[in-house]
């Protein structure tokens, strides 16, 4: 009882934020803190350049967790296929501040984000964790096979520095390691997400002039 007190009292003191350009200080720890949790878990992932992250940030589309000024969790957002597709990726939360409830805050920004600034685009995650499963199935998405996902190559471009791309190739992209799980804005109409979530949001968007 006391332990999540302390947890939920540490969580409370970490910040989500959109990220910009002055986070960019934090992308090669970001960067550092993905490779090594792929290589824990034996996984693959999509290798991002420090440039592609930074850009992320600049634009609008990134999530940052901090506690004080340490960098505790990120994730990012991107469309794709003419904003047909929007994609929650790169999810990571420092191992110092895992089991904390921290990836579950950023995902209700990056979720409400997307939503927010592409309210008919499809929302997709292509993942091979447990936690991300939980939290999108929480969320309403559901597991697709591939074909109802973008067809744009710039997506399936990513996943070529994926130690598992030769799998997806081999499939025709119909399949692969990661489960396809999406998030269909038609079949939620008028649900509601955290209208506090919702305000920092807007707020953050409104100021920097983003749409
Ligand atoms: C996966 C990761 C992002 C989870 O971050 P976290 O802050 O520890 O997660 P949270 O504490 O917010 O937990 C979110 C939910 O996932 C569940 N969860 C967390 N880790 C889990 C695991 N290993 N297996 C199953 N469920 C898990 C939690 O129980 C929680 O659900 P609940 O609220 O219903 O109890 C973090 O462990 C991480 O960065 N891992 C390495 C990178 C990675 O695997 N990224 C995902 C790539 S697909």
């Amino acid at each position: 009882m006391v332990m999540e007190e302390k947890e939920e009292e540490r969580n409370s003191n970490i910040r989500i934020v959109v990220a910009d350009a002055v986070h960019e200080m934090y992308v090669d720890e970001i960067l550092q803190t993905i490779r090594e949790a792929a290589r824990k878990r034996g996984t693959g992932i999509a290798e991002r350049t420090h440039e592609y992250l930074a850009t992320k940030m600049k634009e609008g589309k990134a999530i940052m967790a901090l506690d004080g000024d340490r960098f505790a969790g990120f994730s990012y957002i991107e469309t794709w296929g003419n904003k047909h597709y929007v994609t929650t990726s790169g999810l990571i939360v420092h191992p110092d501040y895992q089991g904390m409830g921290v990836a579950r805050r950023i995902k209700d920004y990056t979720f409400t984000l997307a939503r927010l600034r592409w309210p008919h685009a499809k929302i997709f995650s292509l993942t091979s964790g447990d936690a991300v499963m939980k939290m999108n199935t929480d969320l309403g998405y559901v597991p697709v096979s591939f074909n109802q996902l973008t067809d744009d190559e710039a997506f399936w471009r990513g996943c070529r520095g994926c130690i598992n791309n030769d799998i997806l190739e081999l499939k025709q992209r119909k399949f692969c390691v990661c489960t396809g799980m999406l998030w269909d804005p038609d079949k939620h109409h008028g649900e509601p997400t955290s209208l506090e979530v919702i305000k920092d949001v807007m707020k953050t968007l409104v100021l920097r002039g983003i749409e």
